[in-house]
């Protein structure tokens, strides 16, 4: 790591993506080896899974996807081009399709985790291998842009508190031949060993903080490069890069200059007036009057211990002139690290609006504390700098409207639900910005939430990347309850997007079958083990199946005729009928009879389109009765289903009919029963949050 002497300017890291490729081979072709480009490893799935929604402008993503496609003879880049690319882009009114969420799950697939009360052990959990490639290539894909046409050096930076991708990207950094990996926010103990282990393609392993686990309990991710794309990334060995550690105090640099496992191989020293996070005050937290976290004299680091620790390091937080660099070197530093002035670059990825108002606002004189103010908003627990922009999420009125939505996760902390009787428990993900029920549904506090933002979102819109919000007639799903699974058309609805025509989700007992439309959405909930199911044994029961919930069309019958029909218990019904529905179900043409129970302008569905555009087969076939459920109603537009010991019975009906509106209670609560089923009408389009 002799080059590290060298450098004396270090582009400080800054996620998500305004410290990108451009600016970082921009810094580092300035002065090769002595003025270092870094860019941020935080998001850059999340970021590229946008640009190639955008149509990729400059074609710069599939590039360098194709790049990697060809270095290593894999097909990954064009799955995700497959995946994601919109040629021209997508409609500006359209939502961004989120790249997958980073969950772990236990290595069997399923989501429960024994009980570990006879033998604490370290349990492995697993990542998707979608994940575990995009963040791969998305790495790769950065590092390769940011040393095109140049010998300059390029780091790649990453928050320690970001922990499940960080092994997956730097390693993708790594096979574009990044030459130090820069990681803060946290304790990088262990990461330098993986790096090392990493450029000889070796299995590495990152511990992983799960709440609620047992005494002795401990999770783990193992990584092993050569069970990716067949072990194609593996064939060449890699060089190591320079590992750097960024700390705040000299009681971390300490421990880490004498780690148990490999030290780094340099430290930069942040101070708190940096840009970014930072590191919270020593002792008790203090406010000051607009609520920022007051620092004192126990914050300032001790440069002559650190410099005895015998590391080599840089000097960060307002060393951004030839004064402070001349300050940081007569303290013994290399260098210095450099944040704030960077991102208001051209280069940079800030949005050039957001750019044009800050540095307008220091052409008008502001103050340094009146641009930028340190607040508690992180989820990470650690104060973070924000710029006072006006019309931003930084001012409290635009922050209150919006709703708190959680769609990308990467601040997500893991944790363990209550164990069930027979001891097991599941994995749920949540994050302290997120919505407060779902939050609080996770083992959460209340107090945690408090002043929290969302960073993912936030940090998007800065670089011109956010999220189409207030679609009207869209519903979007939001995770509340660990465990609940969505699935359209037999493919997994990832939490954040938005609703299709027909989306069965599944968890706990219940399944619910939800039809969104303009202006309300309709669930269907299915209760396989209620008592009326069990006691009636003259039909089978389905249990419902997303293969079953098809596109149809509804054909009216020119003239509508009634007729009676029996019901299991020799009652006489009168019913109309209706129409003819035609599906494909197997690639065989089929149709049924659609029956109504009165044909009347009242009928609360005729606002809606669903029933015309889908059908829905034999889901319940063997139902006595209906079991009320209640809506519980959280925060704006949250819902959780209980039951309530009231029965109200139905009768069954036969086999694959399927019943038109009508079966209505329009006082009860704007709720009707058909089938064992009931369906919930929502009048105003919002948020679905599952919560079965
Ligand atoms: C907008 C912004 C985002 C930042 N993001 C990160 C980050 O993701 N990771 C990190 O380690 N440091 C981050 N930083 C800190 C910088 O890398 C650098 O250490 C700091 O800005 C140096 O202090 P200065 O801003 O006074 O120059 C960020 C800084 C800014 C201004």
């Amino acid at each position: 790591m002799d080059f590290l002497k060298y450098v004396r300017l270090i582009q400080g890291g800054m996620g998500v993506y305004v410290s990108n490729w451009r600016l970082a081979k921009a810094v580092a072709k300035e002065q090769p080896g002595k003025t270092v480009g870094t860019v941020s490893g935080t998001g850059l799935d999340v970021v590229y899974v946008r640009m190639l929604q955008l149509g990729d402008p400059g074609g710069h993503v599939r590039r360098a996807l194709d790049a990697f496609d060809d270095q290593f003879g894999v097909m990954i880049g064009k799955k995700i081009c497959n995946r994601y690319f919109i040629e021209g882009g997508k409609k500006p009114a359209a939502r961004f399709k989120n790249s997958p969420q980073h969950i772990v799950r236990p290595q069997n697939g399923g989501n429960s985790i024994p009980s570990s009360a006879q033998e604490p052990q370290s349990v492995p959990l697993t990542l998707d291998e979608n994940v575990v490639e995009l963040l791969i290539a998305t790495g790769f894909a950065e590092v390769w842009l940011a040393k095109q046409g140049h010998d300059g050096k390029i780091f790649i930076n990453f928050l320690k508190k970001v922990e499940l991708p960080l092994i997956y990207t730097m390693y993708g950094a790594m096979l574009a031949g990044v030459d130090g990996v820069i990681v803060g926010a946290g304790n990088p103990e262990g990461l330098p060993e993986v790096c090392s282990k990493l450029s000889n393609h070796q299995p590495v392993s990152s511990d992983l903080l799960v709440l609620y686990r047992e005494s002795g309990e401990s999770f783990h991710v193992p990584f092993d490069p050569r069970t990716v794309a067949a072990g194609q990334l593996a064939r060449k060995p890699l060089q190591r890069p320079a590992f750097l550690a960024i700390v705040s105090l000299e009681n971390l640099a300490e421990a880490l200059a004498h780690s148990q496992t490999e030290p780094p191989d340099g430290l930069i020293i942040e101070h708190h007036t940096a840009g970014g996070h930072n590191a919270p005050p020593q002792g008790s937290l203090k406010k000051d009057n607009k609520g920022q976290p007051q620092y004192s004299d126990q914050d300032e680091p001790d440069l002559v211990a650190i410099r005895n620790a015998g590391l080599p390091f840089w000097l960060a937080g307002g060393y951004s002139s030839h004064e402070g660099l001349k300050l940081a070197l007569a303290a013994g530093a290399v260098g210095v690290q450099i944040g704030s002035n960077f991102a208001l670059a051209e280069e940079s990825g800030m949005k050039p609006s957001y750019r044009t108002a800050i540095l307008n606002e220091l052409k008008n004189g502001v103050s340094d504390e009146d641009l930028v103010q340190t607040t508690m908003f992180s989820p990470t627990g650690f104060p973070f700098k924000v710029a006072q922009l006006h019309g931003t999420l930084a001012q409290e009125s635009v922050y209150a409207d919006r709703l708190r939505v959680c769609d990308i996760g990467l601040l997500q902390h893991r944790g363990l639900t209550k164990p069930a009787p027979d001891g097991t428990r599941r994995i749920f993900q949540r994050c302290p910005a997120a919505p407060v029920a779902g939050y609080l549904s996770k083992r959460g506090l209340e107090f945690n939430t408090q002043d929290k933002r969302c960073l993912c979102n936030g940090l998007l819109s800065t670089v011109g990347l956010g999220q189409i919000v207030n679609q009207n007639g869209q519903w979007f799903w939001e995770q509340l309850t660990p465990g609940v699974i969505g699935k359209s058309a037999n493919k997994a609805v990832t939490p954040g997007s938005s609703l299709n025509q027909y989306t069965l989700f599944q968890g706990n007992k219940y399944a619910i079958a939800a039809y969104p439309s303009k202006d309300q959405m309709v669930l269907l909930v299915f209760d396989p083990q209620r008592p009326e199911i069990k006691r009636f044994s003259h039909l089978i029961y389905f249990p419902p199946d997303p293969a079953f919930a098809v596109p149809a069309t509804l054909e009216k019958f020119p003239k509508i005729t009634k007729m009676t029909m029996l019901t299991s218990r020799n009652l006489e019904k009168t019913f109309y009928r209706y129409a003819t529905i035609h599906f494909t179900l197997e690639n065989k043409e089929l149709q049924l009879t659609a029956f109504k129970y009165a044909i009347s302008p009242t009928i609360l569905l005729s606002s809606t389109s669903f029933l015309c555009q889908c059908a829905l087969l034999p889901f319940c076939n063997r139902c006595a009765a209906a079991r009320r459920f209640l809506l519980t109603v959280r925060g704006r537009f949250g819902f959780s289903f209980t039951t309530s010991p009231v029965t109200i019975c139905r009768r069954p009906f036969r086999k694959m009919l399927i019943f038109l509106g009508s079966n209505l209670y329009p006082l009860v609560r704007r709720t009707f029963f058909t089938n064992g089923i009931i369906l919930w009408v929502f009048p105003s389009p919002e948020k679905v949050r599952s919560s079965a």
